[in-house]
């Protein structure tokens, strides 16, 4: 079955793609447990922050109080980005304007530009869960995502940039087979709804791992013109193998190797620079001092430059994408390989081309 699309009028692209201009560089996420250390840091080093609205709205979606406060002193000296987490767009129930509209006043609040999501799903009817779901691959579901995707942009009256999640099952389709692979989807729902690409390569690594494909060769068939924000991760891997995707190591270097690629190969298509690409280290737990914590971001900056001189992407041999590696000298010692990880515990689970 096919859906009929809403009438929806077409976002402002202008806004999106000045916030994206504005950005650049590397970020970190920014969390109420580093906002001591970061209160005494110095953060120079750090080009923007990446906030979750619903960590900072109380259950009316307003904010106030101490926090608020200490927010406010944060958004007026740096930039910052908003990346949602419940708005489960791909849900049956209906969308929840009511979180986009509480978005939207926090955005204007606090002068942020860009908002991205998550492409998948974590909500019904009866309520919500703390995993993000995949979204079947199917044509019924590109035109279902992508209606509510436009709906959304034009609460907001912007381009959403929507990002590609990690995954730990292949969803039921209730006995309709998927018409396209995962990468095909992604593609299908950005053209259809005209939104922005927000490319995780942890979350690619952690599939391809997982699930025994090439993680280069999976970003290459990713709509990657679209780009207007990036994410890089650690991750944990399971004593059977399973990596899970936890944001609460250090990030590894085939990670970092498929970063250096994503850059090329946006580079290629787009011209856009990597200093020109926002990119954001995820980390959401077990944290590592805020000195360790920069120079990770540092490195995020290192490798944009490193790409400045070198426009070849990374040559994807079979069965080598988890041996790919790149050479770290100034993190020696500091980040962490996969059996490190395993002994952690798992705590719980010149940018002056345009968009499209
Ligand atoms: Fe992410």
């Amino acid at each position: 079955m096919t859906l009929p699309l809403s009438s929806s009028i077409i976002p402002s692209k202008d806004s999106t793609a000045k916030a994206i201009k504005q950005l650049g560089g590397a970020g970190l996420g920014f969390r109420r447990e580093l906002l001591a250390e970061m209160g005494k840091a110095d953060l120079s080093d750090i080009d923007f922050f990446e906030i979750s609205p619903e960590n900072w709205l109380n259950s009316n979606g307003q904010m106030g109080g101490q926090y608020h406060k200490q927010l406010r002193s944060f958004t007026e000296q740096h930039p910052f980005v908003c990346h949602g987490l419940s708005l489960s767009i791909g849900s049956t129930a209906p969308l929840d304007t009511a979180l986009l509209k509480n978005i939207k006043a926090f955005m204007q609040t606090h002068d942020i530009g860009l908002y991205t999501e998550h492409l998948s799903w974590c909500s019904d009817t009866s309520g919500h869960l703390y995993d993000l779901l995949p979204i079947p691959c199917t044509e019924e579901a590109v035109y279902w995502v992508a209606d509510r995707i436009k709906q959304a942009q034009d609460i907001l009256g912007q381009q959403i940039g929507f990002e590609n999640a990690s995954y730990y099952f292949s969803p039921p389709t209730n006995g309709v087979s998927c018409d396209m692979s995962d990468a095909e989807f992604i593609s299908a729902v950005a053209n259809e709804a005209d939104c922005l690409l927000h490319l995780d390569v942890n979350n690619i690594y952690v599939n391809s791992q997982n699930f025994g494909f090439d993680a280069h060769d999976y970003l290459r068939q990713l709509p990657l013109e679209r780009t207007c924000y990036l994410h890089v991760a650690g991750h944990h891997t399971e004593e059977d193998g399973l990596i899970v995707d936890t944001h609460g190591a250090s990030v590894i270097d085939p990670v970092w190797a498929l970063l250096s690629d994503a850059y090329a190969l946006i580079k290629q298509k787009t011209g856009r620079p990597a200093s020109a690409l926002p990119t954001c280290l995820e980390r959401d737990f077990n944290f590592p001092s805020m000195d360790d914590l920069i120079d990770e971001v540092s490195y995020i900056r290192q490798l944009q430059l490193q790409s400045h001189t070198s426009d070849k992407p990374y040559k994807s041999q079979t069965g080598s994408a988890q041996k790919a590696t790149l050479t770290n000298p100034s993190l020696s010692g500091y980040q962490t390989n996969d059996s490190q990880l395993a002994n952690q515990g798992l705590q719980t689970k010149d940018g002056q081309h345009d968009l499209i």
